[in-house]
């Protein structure tokens, strides 16, 4: 629970851990950010760690470990069958979520490819509160479709609503009777809704998308790769949760969706995936395709230290210390931007900070890609590496022409247990100083520009000489400073 400080002016949200391994850092001079950036194409993606200072791409598989995770990592038992690692994960599972039966994947999508092709069949709908980009990949792969029944409230920019990552539960019901329930392999609920700002779901929400599962006998699946930040979110903004424990939420909710599946790189502050059921039935019908993809049913493509990790790290996951850190070192980033003017999504959610920068660029068009500009414009200002969530990321249509993102945005995630107060107070520094200095940025146009996966690979370039002027200016308002 957050600790109170004498006087108000001080407050800040206050870690419950100490740092005990650090990592040494660099802060490039401003000349050669620029270089950096533009030799990466323009795509953070390209850029390398080592001319990054704070490298907010993702939360995925970069969170710090505990001493106690680390530890762990040295009685792993490294046997291909029967493992004792495995049984200890299975173990923590039990602790957290209650149930018994777990299968083994090498990391979150690899899980979606394990769901999709059990349950996808071509022609098939699956129902979610919205996509996340590697399982809608899997299901159409498979010639299935997935559609989005986002309560519309999420996708408001800026709003007071708690649960923006919620299910239009009337919706939901009428698209089953629509597609007819024997078309529909599975409703996906996504905690911590991650393109949309990492914002949570609630429990009544959550429990409702199983009642009306279980009503027509759809399988209901809950994607709990961001629940640590949603269980976070249920306990301080939901009334019914505020005196439940933690625990007995995870439970609650293994309890009535039929099966779970997450990222151990988020869930579980290590690396990996889990599946995990407490019908066997549902384990027992994908179980054979975790030897196919993944590995033996004891391991499943993780190593074993990784397991580990997970498994000390699930543990972690209970403890409303940890659990907190994230969204209110985000909550804190949030709001001094939102103080600043920077437009931001809001409320805070988990994950990251969300800049929109269809409103900081409004004169960028789509096609010049506002917010992979924005993010080169952090970098350039502080060597902090971001994550372009818009028309970038999208795919073209068949014809060529561009899908134009609904939202632009630029993602700064916040891995857990990563940063000091004082990195996230110097990155909202540099971010107003890209705010006020916005009419100098510009588009940017593809150089390289891949058929699939463009964001990943693609290079750009500035049109104009922006880049340059933004440089100028950072000279002369920081003058010999990094
Ligand atoms: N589901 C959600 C909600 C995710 O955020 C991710 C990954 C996955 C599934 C896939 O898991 O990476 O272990 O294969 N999100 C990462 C991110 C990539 O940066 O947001 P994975």
């Amino acid at each position: 629970m957050p600790v109170k400080f004498y006087l108000p002016e001080n407050q800040v949200p206050l870690e419950m851990h100490k740092v005990r391994v650090v990592q040494k850092l660099t802060l490039l001079p401003v000349g050669e950010r620029l270089k950096a950036i533009q030799e990466a194409g323009n795509n953070t993606f390209l850029l390398q760690n080592r001319d990054i200072y704070m490298d907010m791409i993702t939360d995925s598989g970069v969170n710090a470990m505990s001493d106690l995770q680390v530890a762990s990592m040295q009685i792993a038992d490294d046997s291909y069958a029967g493992s004792e690692t495995f049984n200890r994960a299975k173990a923590a599972i039990k602790e957290v979520f209650g149930v018994d039966n777990v299968l083994p994947a090498h990391q979150g999508r690899a899980a979606e490819n394990i769901l999709a092709e059990t349950f996808v069949k071509p022609g098939m709908f699956t129902l979610m509160n919205f996509h996340f980009t590697t399982t809608k990949a899997h299901i159409t792969r498979l010639g299935g479709e997935v559609l989005e029944l986002l309560d519309k409230k999420g996708l408001i920019p800026q709003s007071d609503d708690p649960f923006k990552g919620n299910f239009d539960l009337k919706r939901l019901r009428a698209v089953i009777k629509e597609k007819t329930p024997d078309k529909i392999a599975f409703v996906r609920v996504e905690s911590g809704t991650n393109l949309i700002g990492g914002q949570p779901v609630s429990l009544e929400n959550m429990l409702a998308v199983c009642d009306i599962c279980h009503e027509f006998g759809i399988p209901s699946v809950l994607d709990a790769s961001l629940l640590q930040d949603n269980v976070y979110f249920m306990k301080v903004r939901e009334p019914r949760c505020k005196y439940m424990d933690t625990r007995s939420i995870y439970q609650l909710l293994a309890s009535r969706f039929d099966i779970i599946y997450f990222s151990a790189r988020k869930l579980g502050f290590s690396r990996g995936g889990f599946i995990i059921a407490s019908d066997r039935k549902w384990t027992d019908r994908m179980m054979e395709f975790v030897p196919l993809y993944e590995g033996f049913l004891t391991y499943g493509g993780m190593e074993v230290r990784s397991i580990e990790a997970a498994a000390q790290g699930l543990l972690e996951s209970l403890d409303m210390d940890y659990i907190s850190q994230g969204p209110e070192f985000i909550a804190y980033l949030v709001k001094e931007l939102d103080d600043y003017g920077v437009p931001v999504i809001k409320p805070a959610g988990g994950l990251g900070c969300h800049l929109n920068c269809s409103e900081i660029v409004p004169d960028i068009p789509h096609d010049q890609y506002p917010a992979a500009a924005v993010g080169a414009a952090v970098f350039i200002a502080g060597g902090i590496r971001g994550m372009e969530r818009g028309t970038m990321s999208e795919q073209r249509e068949p014809d060529g022409t561009e899908r134009f993102a609904e939202l632009e945005l630029l993602r700064l995630a916040v891995p857990r247990r990563v940063f000091t107060l004082s990195q996230i107070k110097y990155c909202a520094d540099r971010v107003k100083w890209v705010w006020d200095n916005r009419k100098l940025i510009g588009g940017l146009r593809w150089t390289q520009e891949p058929k699939v996966l463009r964001f990943f690979f693609g290079r750009m370039e500035e049109i104009g000489y922006w880049q340059e002027e933004l440089v100028a200016k950072f000279r002369k308002d920081f003058g010999d400073s990094l």
